[in-house]
């Protein structure tokens, strides 16, 4: 099998520090012909580490290099400028979260594709990691029964939030409610050097077609774990049966249903094996009196370690996609409807609490302030892709 000729655009924070290093472990299926970026000091440096051609401009990327795959690592506000055009020069993508700001530019995005036949992969990475595909499999052998409540406090906000809400309710959102706010914090800058001057709030109650809620409680500060913010969280699935809380597995014996039910936490075992010097994640086993429940690493060959699997399964995700000619396991569906969660969650907010249903059918008040606050930074109309792909997008 021919290896597929990839390209990075964006080595920033995300595409030179968690993407690249990955790519380069997945050297049987990727060869990593180009690196792109705006900033010609960023694009030459990673060039150089990685052997690969550096570029300034997508334009002259696509003129020069023979690829199959991009992986698209700008900031979100230009990923439906990049996409479109990669799209339009018939190359497959995997795009970083969100798929796109708003829903009208993700679905920009989504018909590029589709004109061009091309595979769109968005890199959602919380359900992929080990621990989370470990507890799906919990959740598929019914030890926990249906799941009826979600709640993930002080854990990942926005799309990825939403995503993982979507995920362990197993049903589709019928109706958002938000609540938001924003107070100044003194200028910090996080550990993965992002700036904040303010603490964006935000708590979302979502309900699902099976009967299901979900409660989330997220803020940029309680993300970043800084101004001792967010050092505790609560992450808890309440089943017909059992609970899930954090990574303990609570069961209740047949015989004490009737005199108490009190539920007895069950942790997983998880096994490792050495990978050319690297500690690599090989199952997760959690054995219950009557049952077994085991999630095997599908990527135990590689030396990966457990923060770069989620990358790794991607990046395998739109690699399968292009050489089977199949659906990407996430996709733009997903992907569309995780941000229209999150945009749901945040109209709430603005409309003083007011309950949004499923699914959007207007531009929201969120998406219009969106559209503006680009038009106003960038100088041209978010739809203006040729305009978009020559804009350098900066750091927040
Ligand atoms: N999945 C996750 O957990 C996760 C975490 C962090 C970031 N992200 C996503 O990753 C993406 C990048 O975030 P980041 O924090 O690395 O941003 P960043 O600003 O650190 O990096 C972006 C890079 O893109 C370059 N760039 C800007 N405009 C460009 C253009 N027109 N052409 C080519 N290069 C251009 C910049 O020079 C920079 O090096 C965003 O979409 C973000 O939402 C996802």
């Amino acid at each position: 099998m021919s290896k597929l000729n990839i390209a990075l655009i964006g080595a920033g924070r995300r595409g030179g520090g968690s993407h690249l290093p990955v790519i380069a472990k997945l050297n049987d299926i990727y060869n990593l012909v180009a690196i792109c970026d705006i900033d010609e000091e960023t694009a030459t440096q990673y060039a150089k580490q990685y052997n690969a051609n550096p570029y300034t401009n997508v334009r002259d990327l696509v003129e020069h290099e023979n690829i199959d795959v991009v992986d698209i690592t700008v900031p979100g506000v230009a990923h439906h400028s990049i996409a479109c055009f990669l799209a339009d020069a018939g190359i497959h993508i995997i795009c970083e979260t969100p798929i796109a700001v708003t829903l009208p530019t993700s679905d920009m995005m989504i018909e590029c594709a589709k004109k061009n036949n091309i595979k769109l992969e968005i890199a959602e990475n919380y359900y992929r990691a080990p621990k989370e595909r470990f507890l799906s499999k919990v959740i598929e052998a019914d030890i926990i029964g249906d799941v009826a409540r979600i709640y993930r406090i002080f854990y990942e906000g926005g799309y990825h939030g939403m995503s993982m809400l979507r995920l362990r309710a197993g049903g589709d959102p019928t109706s958002a409610l938000g609540i938001t706010q924003s107070s100044p914090v003194i200028p910090i800058m996080d550990r993965m050097k992002r700036n904040h001057t303010s603490e964006n709030w935000s708590l979302g109650f979502i309900e699902f077609s099976n009967n299901a809620t979900a409660l989330m409680v997220y803020s940029n500060v309680i993300h970043a774990r800084s101004l001792g913010r967010g050092q505790t969280g609560i992450s808890q699935i309440d089943g017909s049966k059992g609970t899930i809380v954090g990574d303990e597995i609570y069961v209740t014996p047949a015989e004490d249903l009737q005199s108490g039910a009190k539920g007895i936490p069950h942790r997983a075992k998880r096994t490792t094996i050495d990978v050319d010097g690297v500690d690599v994640i090989e199952k997760i086993e959690l054995e219950l009196p009557d049952q077994t429940v085991t999630w095997e690493n599908p990527l135990r060959k590689y030396p990966l370690t457990e923060g770069q699997i989620p990358v790794a399964d991607e990046l395998l995700s739109i690699a399968k996609a292009v050489l089977e000619d199949i659906e990407p396991e996430y996709g733009t569906t997903l992907a569309r409807q995780d941000q229209e969660m999150n945009i749901a969650m945040n109209e709430s907010g603005k409309r003083s609490k007011e309950t949004i249903l499923f699914p959007l059918t207007d531009l929201t008040e969120t998406e219009k302030a969106t559209h503006a606050n680009y038009e106003k930074q960038y100088g041209h109309p978010i739809e203006d892709i040729e305009a978009g792909i020559d804009t350098f997008f900066p750091r927040r």
